[in-house]
Order: structure tokens, then sequence, then C-alpha cells
């Protein structure tokens, strides 16, 4: 790729028949989705595609990247020994270095198992980022934009993290509470969540409260999701009229029976971005032209400004790291992509209807 900037980003199958048809439509056919999920733990390393055409703003630069397949699905992620999993993702991270990319991002469980990417970052020779900060940037913004366009105003705002725990619920979780009114933290173990409030309540502006359990999600006007469950957690009868979800796990936290059966909530895909330029990923993962997940776009966005460094890894994400990332990927061009819910676009007049739906079900309000 001559003396351009390089990078390289893996992903992996994500839904067993769909994510693995993308790559091999007659074997995804055939196998049984058992068959998918055993098989996929023996399956090498794969180049997807070169990506090419992310074009700086502001420098006019481009960089060039691969995207690269560790082929186990997320359920085997999660069965499989850390170890074992982290080898293959370590066996694609070489893959990467073969190629001559001068940075790696982690996608989706590849950044989830283990330690957030510092096993994979000590046995490489090229720096490795797990994307995590820009992800919560552009899901803390969208989920306020778009709470904003359904009649919520932040500062009054009952808000919810789910996974609150975890990498990019805890650092979702410190970002929103100095901004809205009141938090609930909802994790799986009781001394996490415990810890995690401590924290978040050094920063908040309200009341912060933690809890196990997730139907506590209901009294919240806005909710992050972002646990590894690996299935919906989130069903209908957990939200509240007017209720805005911005769900950033992949696999998703939000059952999509709630679009069919509620009318008066918003569920947003979290952590889309739109990269400026004419970028072609030369596959299709999903996602429609020029939109690709807050993790890759970090990635991008460090290959395009030259920190060729070590920069989100571990699961201990840093506020001051997650506003940087925010201003490079910003002064680079990318922007949080137009809001999306369960891959199709979410058009102002569906956001309308839902506050209109939702201020009818509330009733007439305090004068
Ligand atoms: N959209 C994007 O661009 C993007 C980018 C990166 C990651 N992601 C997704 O974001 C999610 C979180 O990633 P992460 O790096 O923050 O992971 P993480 O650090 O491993 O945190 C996962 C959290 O989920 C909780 N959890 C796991 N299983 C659960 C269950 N059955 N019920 C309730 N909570 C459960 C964990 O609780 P414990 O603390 O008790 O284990 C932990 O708090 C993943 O789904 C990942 O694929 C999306």
């Amino acid at each position: 790729m001559g003396n351009i900037d390089t990078f390289a980003f893996i992903i992996h199958p994500l839904d067993p028949k769909a994510d693995v048809a993308r790559k091999y439509p007659r074997l995804a056919r055939l196998l049984p989705v058992t068959a998918i999920h055993f098989l996929s733990r023996y399956w090498p390393p794969l180049l997807l595609s070169r990506i090419a055409g992310v074009r700086s703003a502001a420098t006019g630069r481009e960089v060039e990247g691969w995207l690269l397949a560790c082929p186990i699905t997320a359920r085997r992620m999660l069965q499989l020994p850390p170890r074992v999993a982290l080898r293959k993702i370590i066996q694609t991270g070489r893959l990467a270095e073969r190629l001559g990319a001068r940075i790696l991002g982690l996608g989706a469980y590849t950044s989830v198992i283990g330690d957030g990417g510092l096993t994979v970052a000590r046995a490489l020779d090229i720096p490795v980022t797990t994307g995590d900060s820009y992800t919560v940037a552009t899901t803390v913004r969208t989920l306020l934009e778009i709470g904003r366009q359904v009649g919520t105003v932040p500062e009054r705002a009952v808000t919810a993290v789910v996974g609150a725990t975890g990498a990019i619920g805890s650092a979702c979780a410190r970002l929103l509470a100095p901004r809205v009114g009141e938090m609930i933290l909802v994790g799986r173990r009781k001394a996490g969540i415990a810890q995690v409030r401590q924290q978040v309540e050094a920063l908040a502006a309200g009341r912060v409260r933690a809890t196990t359990d997730v139907a506590m999600v209901r009294e919240a006007d806005l909710i992050v999701s972002a646990t590894s469950a690996g299935q919906p957690i989130i069903h209908s009868d957990h939200l509240k009229p007017g209720a805005v979800v911005c769900d950033v796990a992949r696999p998703r936290d939000v059952s999509p029976q709630v679009v069919r059966e509620r009318d008066d909530v918003l569920i947003v895909d979290g952590g889309l971005v739109k990269v400026p330029g004419g970028v072609d990923f030369g596959f299709d993962y999903g996602l429609p032209p020029g939109i690709t997940y807050g993790c890759m776009a970090e990635t991008m966005a460090l290959a395009l400004e030259g920190r060729f460094e070590d920069y989100t890894i571990g699961k201990n994400l840093e506020i001051e790291r997650i506003q940087e990332i925010e201003r490079i990927a910003g002064r680079h061009g990318f922007r949080p992509a137009d809001p999306r819910s369960f891959d199709r676009p979410l058009p102002q007049k569906h956001i309308q209807r839902v506050r209109r739906i939702a201020a009818q079900k509330a009733g007439p309000g305090p004068a």
C-alpha cells in the first residue's frame, strides 16, 4: 500500500447463519447452526476485504485497512475457555502484522473476552485498540440527542445503564452522571455494581441507585444497554412510555419483539458512525454504505491522526481518552450516524410519532 498509513480491524460472526452466509453462502445454507458454532473454533483466521477511501476532512490524507475475521461465533466465544478464544484472536492479529497494518482494532467480543485487549496487545508487535472509547462517546451523544427529540430534558431524566460493571457500561455511566437527573446502574453482581456506584456517585448531579434487577429500568427515560449477555434481556414490559434505549450490545440486549409490541418507545442502535471520504469496506458486514461501528471508527481515526499506540486497552476506560478521541475523530470528519433501529433507518417522523403517543399516555403533566 506504498507509504499510505494502514490499519486492520477484526470482526467475528454474531448471528451464526446470517454472518457466515456473508462469506460462505452455500456452507451457511447447508450446515445446521450447532455445526457452525462447533466448527467455528477450528476455522482459521480470514482476510475478508481491503478497506479503501477513508479520507480525513481536516488533512485530505487517506488511510487503508484490512477487515479480518476471527471466525469464532459470539456464543462459542462465551463458552470457550478465554485462553482458547484469545489464541485465535492473537493469530488473527498476526495476520494483520503480516499484511503490514500499523494498528489493530478489536471488534465485538474480541475485546470482551479476557482483559479488554491487554493480552492481545502484549502478544503482538503492532499497537492495539478496542475502540471502546469512541463507541462510548457516540453512544452517549446519540442517547442524549434522541432523548431530546422525544422531549426528554437530560437534566431531569432518570437514566439507566444496563451492564454498568462492563468497560463500555461503566464509562457511559461516568460520562452521563454529571449530565442527567438521576442514575440507575444495573449489573449482575451485587459487589461489582456497588463498586461502580461509588465511582459514579462521585461524579453525579443527582441520586445514583444500583440494582441487579433489570426490571428497574422501567423507571428510566433514557437507557444505555451494553452487556455481553449474548441474548435479549430487555423486553417490552421493561420500558415506560417515551423511553429511549441506546442498545450498544452485539448481539443485542433488546428483544426485537419490542418494536412490534411497543409504539411508544424508541430503540436506537448504539455506537454507529459515519466515516469521512468515500469509504469502501469491500465486504458487506450488515451496515449501510459509509457507516461503521464506533470501535472501527476509532481505529481509522487513530490511523488518520498517526497515533500508532495502544489506545483503548483494558476494561477501565478513561474519560479523558473518550473526550480526546471524540475531538480527534470529529476533526477528521467522523460523525454519529443518522439514527437506526434494528438495522433500519429511524426517520424523524417516527421519532415525533413516538413523542406524541408517549405524551398522550403520560397525560397532562404538572402545570
Ligand atoms: N456497537 C459497537 O460499536 C460496539 C463496540 C464494542 C463493543 N460492543 C458491544 O458492547 C457490549 C459490551 O462490551 P464491553 O467491552 O463493555 O464488555 P464487558 O466489559 O465484558 O462488559 C459486559 C457487561 O455485561 C454484563 N453481563 C454479561 N452477561 C450478562 C447477563 N446475562 N445479564 C446481565 N449482564 C450481563 C457483565 O457483567 P459482569 O460484570 O457481572 O460480568 C458486564 O457488566 C458487547 O455486547 C460488545 O459486543 C459494541
